[in-house]
């Protein structure tokens, strides 16, 4: 980005971050199987891919898109845990030699590395269904209408029309050159899909529903921001370090992935991510004060060194 100063570090913001991140690594604890429980290799496998490390964006968003209409933050709790955990199943599976091949994730070696493949198949397997098993419980506080509508939600934005397609996309894609039109499909789907789905599910689960105009507000700001993360993922593949990033830097032009780098070189990504965090900020400017939060975690999105 080229914003001298960074909103996203101001203290009381840090703090609130800080406070998410440690209550999502909590909320997950409590929600994983212990390792005493049999299988006990694969629920191993499952607390090493999920705990201890990540940004939490997912679990950031949908809390910050709560605080718009006071939500409880148990029932948030429950939000974060099945996106992180969707989230944790996609790197997973992302990894594996019949995707991107990597062998380090958040700084250690990919599930496949540490387990084997048949246990990082099974560890996406069980952490997708684990995601649906805490979205569906009673303790989100919400109308059983509305649960399962947030319960389609998520399958939507999880499945071959959301994360799933993308990444269906993105192989298929390996060393074409493909259209900026098709490049952002495919990153709305593989990225974007679940980045919108934590800001509206946050928004859903409020006493009240937001009304129909603020929700759709919401709506266009989560697929800018969903978006701009990944070109700012795009960026940062080719700019940061192994020891930053905690995955091998470098790995989409290893790769002949098409991202934003490689369509439109370093300058005009980093010229479409201002942009795209412009667009954001308006989207959200609508919604007025209450809506602050989420515009913090938006530049943290886009200012992000990792
Ligand atoms: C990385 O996601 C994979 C993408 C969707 C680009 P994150 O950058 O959110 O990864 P963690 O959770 O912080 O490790
Ligand atoms: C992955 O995108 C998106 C997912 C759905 C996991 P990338 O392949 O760019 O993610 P990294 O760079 O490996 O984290
Ligand atoms: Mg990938
Ligand atoms: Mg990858
Ligand atoms: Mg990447």
């Amino acid at each position: 980005m080229t914003r001298t100063t960074d909103p996203s570090c101001e203290q009381a913001f840090a703090d609130w971050m800080h406070a998410i991140q440690r209550r999502t690594e909590t909320a997950l604890d409590h929600a994983l199987p212990a390792v005493g429980i049999a299988p006990a290799r694969l629920h191993e496998a499952m607390r090493y891919a999920t705990l201890g490390a990540g940004k939490r964006v997912r679990a950031l968003l949908a809390h910050a898109a709560g605080e718009l209409v006071g939500a409880q933050p148990e029932a948030l709790d429950l939000i974060a845990c099945a996106l992180e955990c969707i989230h944790a199943y996609s790197l997973v599976h992302d990894d594996m030699p019949c995707m991107d091949n990597d062998t380090l994730r958040r700084g250690k070696p990919t599930v496949h590395i540490q387990y084997d493949e048949a246990t990082a198949l099974l560890v996406g397997d069980a952490l997708q269904t684990q995601a649906f098993e805490l979205l569906a419980r009673p303790g989100l506080g919400v109308p059983d209408a509305r649960r399962l509508a947030m319960v389609t939600l998520l399958a939507q934005a999880s499945g071959s029309r959301g994360m799933a397609g993308g990444q269906a996309m993105d192989l298929a894609n390996v060393g074409r050159r493909i259209s900026r039109a098709e490049l952002e499909v495919m990153h709305l789907h593989k990225t974007g899909a679940l980045i919108r789905a934590a800001v509206l599910l946050g928004a859903d689960a409020g006493a009240q529903p937001l009304p129909a105009a603020q929700r759709e507000q919401l709506d266009v700001f989560s697929k800018r921001a969903g978006l701009l993360f990944q070109v700012v993922d795009d960026i940062l593949d080719d700019t940061a370090s192994t020891t930053t990033l905690g995955k091998t830097a470098g790995k989409d032009a290893m790769n002949d992935k098409p991202t934003y780098v490689s369509l439109l070189g370093l300058t005009d990504a980093r010229r479409l991510a201002d942009e795209l965090l412009l667009d954001a900020r308006t989207a959200l400017a609508a919604l007025g004060e209450a809506a602050h939060r989420l515009g913090q975690v938006l530049d943290f999105i886009a200012c992000r060194s990792h």
